[in-house]
């Protein structure tokens, strides 16, 4: 259900306890889905295991085809050798960007999530540099040959869209590059215009733990156009696809 949040304080709370529920998942992470928020419908096994149906088998296989869509046009994307990842979690665009770039700095808010990433990397984690902070205080020391954000965009309150894309334009040296890939809207998901200037207000869905414990997350399906809009006010030049069902990504430059 949208949900206003015009007040700081509110707002502030709203990607303090995002940030929480983070904390609290880190090690369920890994078993879901492409976003970690899924049950996994790539693991074909667990399907026939469980005598799934003919319609879970179909969308496991669009699923695998979307995927490779996406990692085809990441693949596209050149890097260079000094990355910024945002937002990172445990790890997994970060084991790709290290395959194709010498070091790449990544901010992430959950230490229980970057310590599984960093556990992941092996030796390959000397080359990541993190910094464990809410990446709307993140001020950036230096640019980068490109930046990186997988399933992050979807969790950027409406009123902190445009500051994130200026961060990031901040953060890419001139000519760098910017990839990144989210879920894209479930068809009956309902979300309020963003294109809207009147109309600007944040998705907010309730998500478990194990624990049981309960958290709510801000959860944006930006269309398109809403993204393209916003980063060409801060210089980068990005186009936007989706895929057929599943993901929403992009890739971009940035000009001057
Ligand atoms: C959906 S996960 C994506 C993780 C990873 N990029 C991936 O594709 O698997 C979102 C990540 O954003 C992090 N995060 C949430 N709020 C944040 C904030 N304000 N600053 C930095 N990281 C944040 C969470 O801890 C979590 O690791």
């Amino acid at each position: 259900m949208p949900i206003e949040m015009s007040d700081q304080d509110e707002l502030s709370e709203v990607v303090s306890r995002q940030i929480d529920y983070y904390k609290a998942k880190a090690g369920q992470y890994d078993r879901l889905g492409p976003s970690g928020d899924q049950q996994d419908p790539r693991d074909g096994q667990k399907v026939q295991d469980s005598r799934a149906s003919q319609s879970d088998l179909r969308l496991a296989e669009s699923l695998e085809i979307e995927i490779e869509q996406v990692e085809q046009a990441f693949a596209g994307v050149e890097l260079g050798n000094d990355v910024l990842e945002f937002a990172c979690g445990t790890g997994n665009w970060t084991a790709r960007i290290l395959e194709r770039a010498h070091k790449v700095t990544c901010v992430e808010a959950s230490i229980e999530m970057a310590t599984i990433a960093l556990a992941k990397m092996g030796p390959d984690a000397q080359r990541v540099r993190l910094v464990v902070t809410d990446l709307f205080e993140f001020e950036p020391d230096q640019v980068y040959d490109s930046v990186v954000f997988g399933f992050w965009i979807s969790h950027v309150p409406v009123e902190r869209l445009n500051r994130f894309c200026k961060l990031v334009s901040e953060c890419l040296k001139v000519g760098g590059t910017l990839f990144f890939v989210d879920d894209k809207q479930a068809i009956g998901a309902n979300q309020d215009s963003l294109s809207s200037k009147e109309n600007r207000t944040s998705r907010l869905e309730t998500r478990i733990v194990d624990s049981g414990e309960t958290f709510q997350v801000v959860k944006n399906f930006w269309s398109p156009q809403d993204l393209v809009d916003v980063f060409d006010a801060h210089n980068i030049q990005v186009k936007v696809s989706e895929t057929d069902q599943f993901f929403l990504f992009g890739s971009g430059v940035r000009l001057a």
